[in-house]
């Protein structure tokens, strides 16, 4: 039998070179895409997205880090759900800014703290959080996986983890909400039609969601590069040229979303890039007409974040849509210390794009995050295996957390503040992070 311990280190040492191949000049041109996601995973230090079958985990169980279920995913899907889940935008800087952001911040640890036991639990805007970790809203998760968002809420009720369901889920809310068995946070994206509007409040709160996250960030459709990328060698643009894709989709492009739309007695034009520009005086009115708390999700800076508290909304949600509108943006986590001392603790502050270990969440959260979303990595899981991976995936992110928590002398979440980190002295950002 061979011993797993030399099985791990053959793999690791197989990933060493693969990741200096992924960094070779010749690769990167011949295949532009790819070679950037393996610059990123390289950036990293993981998996470096070049893994043949035999590199492959079988089982959820023997995963090491969240990217091993990338390479899963990646080799499971139809390469248009595969561009579909992992692209950003353009060139895909921000999807590297994303990653190397954190590597501007460093973490101060304190020692001989007791740390037997470790307390990650939280409580925001009336959400009991085991974990500061939660699953962000994706639309059509049946792209991954037939039980799509039924399989995320089961394994979100498993680990009690807090779930924020789409729009556009590939499963209805009402079913999502049934297996979850605990309030989902509803995720919005509205175009300007009041009529419209309500009734997709209306359908969240019958459903028991108590919390809506209004998402801003899309006054339009964004680049138009991931359409090209989901075609993929030899894969035609228009879906219904390609038998495969036709026997899920039918004739038209997205029939997903235009079912859903049409479910919300909308006509799928209506969202339309014109009519998705909501303004501030439309969040008052949504504020207005939902005993839900709300929350808007894709600030990036301290004055809509201010805007944000001046217009009453419960919680902010710093994201850049994990790079997926706008190319060349800042990451979320050099913006998050700016945006914290502008909110200045008034509501609490959510963060998501780009985080994909558990030292990357401590640091968000000693830069005054109350918790952390991860989009991409339990779609990883989800497509690799169900309902189990989206499991592991949390797991390992909540092991990965807890482990630094330990290695920090941060017993609690309270313990988890500003004094952990610094920004590293090529970062010019003055007082973010201070010493004890
Ligand atoms: C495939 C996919 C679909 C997404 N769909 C939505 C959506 O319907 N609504 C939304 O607010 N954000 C959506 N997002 C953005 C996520 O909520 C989140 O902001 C982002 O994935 C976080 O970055 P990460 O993937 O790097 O963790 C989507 C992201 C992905 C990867």
């Amino acid at each position: 039998m061979v011993d797993p311990d030399s099985k791990r280190v053959a793999l690791q040492s197989r990933r060493a070179l693969l990741r200096f191949l992924a960094a070779s000049p010749l690769l990167a041109t011949a295949q532009p895409v790819r070679a950037l996601e393996d610059l990123i995973a390289v950036a990293a230090d993981c998996s470096p997205g070049l893994a043949d079958a035999a590199d492959l985990i079988a089982s959820p169980v023997d995963a090491i880090n969240v990217f091993d279920f990338r390479e899963v995913a990646r080799a499971k899907l139809p390469p248009g759900h595969w561009a579909y889940l992992t692209t950003g935008v353009d060139h895909e800087m921000g999807l590297l800014a994303n990653r190397a952001g954190f590597s501007r911040f460093g973490l101060r640890p304190r020692r001989l703290v007791d740390v037997t036991s470790l307390d990650t639990t939280s409580e925001i805007l009336g959400t009991k959080l085991s974990s500061p970790v939660f699953l962000c809203p994706a639309g059509m998760q049946t792209a991954f996986h037939p039980e799509g968002e039924a399989a995320v809420a089961r394994a979100a009720r498993a680990a009690d983890c807090l779930q924020m369901l789409s729009t556009f889920p590939g499963v209805p809310l009402e079913e999502v909400a049934a297996a979850r068995g605990a309030p989902l946070w509803f995720q919005l994206y509205t175009p300007r039609l009041w009529m419209l509007t309500r009734r997709q409040l209306a359908r969240a709160e019958a459903a028991g969601c108590r919390v809506v996250v209004l998402t801003v960030d899309i006054p339009g459709y964004g680049s138009q590069d991931r359409l090209r990328r989901m075609r993929g060698p030899g894969f035609p643009f228009r879906t219904r040229d390609n038998p495969q894709c036709v026997a899920c989709h039918g004739e038209s492009r997205m029939p997903q979303l235009y079912r859903g739309l049409r479910a919300l007695g909308a006509d799928p034009f209506e969202f339309s890039s014109d009519l998705m520009t909501i303004d501030w005086s439309y969040v008052d009115r949504i504020r207005d007409a939902t005993s839900m708390k709300l929350v808007i999700k894709g600030l990036l800076t301290e004055e809509d974040a201010n805007l944000a508290v001046e217009h009453g909304v419960d919680a902010v949600m710093v994201s850049n849509h994990g790079a997926r509108q706008l190319d060349n943006v800042l990451s979320t986590i050099e913006v998050l210390p700016a945006i914290a001392r502008a909110v200045d603790g008034r509501v609490p502050i959510l963060i998501d794009s780009g985080f994909r270990r558990g030292t990357d969440a401590f640091v968000a959260l000693a830069l005054g995050a109350a918790a952390v979303g991860v989009g991409r990595p339990y779609l990883w899981g989800l497509s690799a295996f169900g309902q189990e991976g989206v499991e592991a995936v949390l797991a390992i992110l909540r092991l990965e957390l807890e482990t630094t928590m330990r290695q920090m002398g941060t017993p609690d979440l309270a313990a988890v503040d500003a004094r952990r980190v610094r920004a590293r002295a090529t970062y010019e950002a003055a007082g973010d992070g201070a010493a004890d």
